[in-house]
């Protein structure tokens, strides 16, 4: 099987990378991670990419001029290391539509809500105000829209008594690392 070659593109922690990381060590899975890039360097993924022996660069917003000039360094590595899908994982920039229309359903990005309610920031808060039942999170493709892109998973939990922001993300936080594996692993194999 040729596997799909897979960026991450982090922020911070890195959970979900290493969740993707973890499933593409299985023989049968149809994708495997061949670059992690951050906008920040102090990044806690980029550890575990060390640790892991996973190509990772720094490509920090600040050091560019512009949004253009920042992207076009990026699509400089992912062209390098020949890249075919482009996985975001808790990556706090926005891309530019020039960018996304680039790769066209070629990136995927997990969201912490059943979209397409809760786009955007802070949503277990607005999840327990709201006074919902239910709760969960989406991988989706990435479009010009902010988390608006068609959706490729969706996993659901129920909010509990008792809950708070802190207890809710935990527990979709271990539902985005069971569920992004899946959903990357149906899109590799379909592309
Ligand atoms: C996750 O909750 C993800 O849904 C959101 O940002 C968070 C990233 O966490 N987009 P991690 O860096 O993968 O641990």
């Amino acid at each position: 099987m040729v596997k799909k070659r897979v960026a991450v593109m982090i922020s911070g922690r890195g959970s979900n990378l290493a969740a993707l990381v973890k499933a593409c060590t299985a023989v049968e899975y149809p994708a495997k991670i061949v670059l992690v890039i951050a906008n920040r360097p102090e990044a806690g993924g980029l550890e575990f990419a060390s640790a892991n022996a996973i190509p990772a660069v720094v490509v920090d917003h600040h050091e560019f001029t512009d949004r253009a000039a920042h992207e076009k360094e990026i699509a400089r590595h992912l062209a390098a290391h020949r890249v075919e899908l482009i996985c975001l994982a808790g990556y706090m920039r926005i891309l530019s539509q020039g960018f996304v229309q680039q790769w066209p359903d070629k990136i995927l990005n997990i969201h912490p809500s059943l979209l397409p309610e809760f786009p955007g920031l802070h949503t277990h808060q607005r999840v327990l105000d709201a006074g919902h039942t239910e709760h969960g999170c989406t991988v989706h493709y990435v479009n010009e829209v902010l988390d608006g892109g068609a959706v490729i998973m969706q996993a659901k939990l129920p909010v509990l008594p008792g809950d708070t922001a802190t207890s809710l993300a935990a527990r979709v936080l271990k539902l985005e690392h069971k569920l992004y594996p899946q959903a990357l692993a149906r899109v590799a194999a379909a592309d």
